[in-house]
């Protein structure tokens, strides 16, 4: 599933999450929510997985492009790892059921707190709650299958805590190539003047730093260039740049098992944007197959390429205002519930739920072509100029109360989301079939003053 009518589409001009109205599901959970697709979140990821089966890959799904345990859940039952980002996305991969060898732990600012957490269950924030949480035994947690460290500071850290819980930790150096994804500029993650990873050049003497250490097994390379990466050009530079680091440190009597790829994967967020998965396959299989046949273990963390396009966002219009050039279409949903258009002036298709017979729409297109459209700006309620869904759209008349659909917000959505406004966080709804279940309650307003006391001395 790549495309954003994939799972969500028109019957009887109602727009259909699988086989449920979506209208149903706004009257049941209120708006706004986030729809879940389960059958495309199932194939979304047998895609990738074939497209790299003939280098054995293992897929790691990245839990911060959409966190909910039971999304974990899901993807857990189709042999997913998971790649956490920070100590609160490692206890919902561990609630999930995630075993701790399967979890890949990244993040450029990991605390000592954190990597004790991930090293032995003892030591998590959750050792209190996490019997009412899920039942596991907490304290029997060994340590994560793999540290992505991307700094010396952090692995000469990490050495001292491993050390003091007399545990070892596997490791793999995260890389910055310094190749450019050509993304937006604040998801280019692999150029040098960008805050991740450890540059070439410094690499082999973070191997040849911690060869005897005892609490530390280096044991690989981590790379990720930036996300959505669009073009395949991207992905190859930076897989030479790494083959060719491997070559190196073997040269120096070093043995690399791991080279994970990270994210950054492609999707559709309009139709045709990028290639598909199987074209990046094509260009990195050749390049790595004699090495995975050598018994490199290969690793991708796909997440958006998994939940972009499972997902739509209901939203419903509050209010309709006629500007002079342009009708204003204000909704329940803005920046605090989807901050992708105003963070990243990320394009989303958006489109009402129930439309006429001419207005279904035949494609996910910025500018489409039909008649008795009006040029309007989906915005919400924030009090931000940049608080908008979409800009200059041309969207067929809707008004008060009727619903909108933001279309593959399934990635950096809810996970996004705030409270800016003082507004709760929304409801979370997964369609399996014909059956729709409510996976996170909207938040009450209540909840959001529960850690705010009266003054008292600290
Ligand atoms: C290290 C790392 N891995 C994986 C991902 C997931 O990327 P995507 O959702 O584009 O697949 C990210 C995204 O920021 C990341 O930083």
């Amino acid at each position: 599933m790549n495309h954003p009518f994939d799972a969500f589409t028109y019957r009887d001009g109602v727009l259909h999450a699988g086989d449920v109205p979506v209208t149903e599901i706004a009257d049941a959970a209120g708006t706004p929510t986030f729809v879940y697709s389960a059958d495309a979140i199932r194939s979304s990821y047998r895609r990738i997985e074939r497209a790299f089966a003939p280098i054995g890959a293992k897929l790691h799904y990245a839990v911060k492009a959409s966190s909910n345990i039971n999304i974990l859940r899901l993807l857990r039952e189709q042999g997913a790892g998971m790649d956490v980002v920070s100590g609160g996305e490692l206890e919902r991969a561990w609630l999930a059921g995630t075993p701790m060898e399967e979890i890949v732990f990244a993040g450029v600012g990991k605390t000592r707190a954190e990597q004790k957490a991930a090293l032995d269950g003892r030591w998590s924030p959750l050792k209190d709650a996490a019997e009412r949480l899920g039942g596991r035994n907490i304290e029997d947690r060994g340590p994560v299958g793999l540290f992505n460290v991307e700094s010396e500071s952090e692995l000469e850290v990490l050495a001292e805590v491993a050390a003091e819980l007399g545990v070892v930790a596997r490791v793999c150096i995260r890389v910055n190539p310094d190749v450019d994804a050509r993304t937006h500029e604040y998801t280019t993650t692999g150029k040098e003047e960008n805050k991740f990873g450890v540059a070439v050049a410094r690499v082999p003497v973070l191997f040849e730093a911690f060869k005897d250490n005892p609490s530390i097994e280096v044991t690989g390379l981590h790379v990720h260039i930036g996300s959505p990466v669009r073009e395949t050009e991207p992905f190859e530079s930076a897989v030479r740049v790494l083959l060719e680091l491997i070559y190196r440190l073997e040269g120096a009597g070093h043995v690399v098992k791991v080279l994970d790829l990270g994210g950054g994967w492609p999707m559709n967020y309009s139709d045709g944007e990028s290639p598909d998965i199987e074209d990046f396959a094509e260009v990195l299989v050749p390049l790595l197959e004699t090495r995975a046949k050598n018994g490199l273990q290969i690793v991708l963390e796909p997440g958006r390429s998994i939940m972009a396009n499972a997902g739509v966002l209901l939203t419903r219009v509050h209010h309709v205002k006629e500007g002079r050039r342009k009708r204003f279409v204000i909704c329940d949903a803005g920046m605090h519930t989807l901050i992708r258009p105003a963070f990243y002036r990320a394009f989303h298709f958006v489109w009402p739920v129930r439309v006429e017979a001419g207005h279904v729409p035949p494609s996910a297109m910025e500018d489409l072509e039909l008649p008795d459209l009006h040029p309007s700006d989906v915005v919400g309620p924030i009090c931000e100029t940049g608080d908008f869904l979409a800009r200059e759209r041309n969207l067929p008349k809707v008004q008060r109360g009727d619903l909108v659909a933001v279309f593959s917000a399934g990635a950096y959505g809810m996970s996004m989301s705030s409270n800016y406004n003082d507004h709760p966080r929304c409801a979370e709804v997964l369609v399996d079939g014909g059956r729709s279940v409510l996976i996170n309650k909207r938040q009450e307003q209540a909840t959001l003053l529960e850690t705010e006391v009266s003054p008292r001395e600290l």
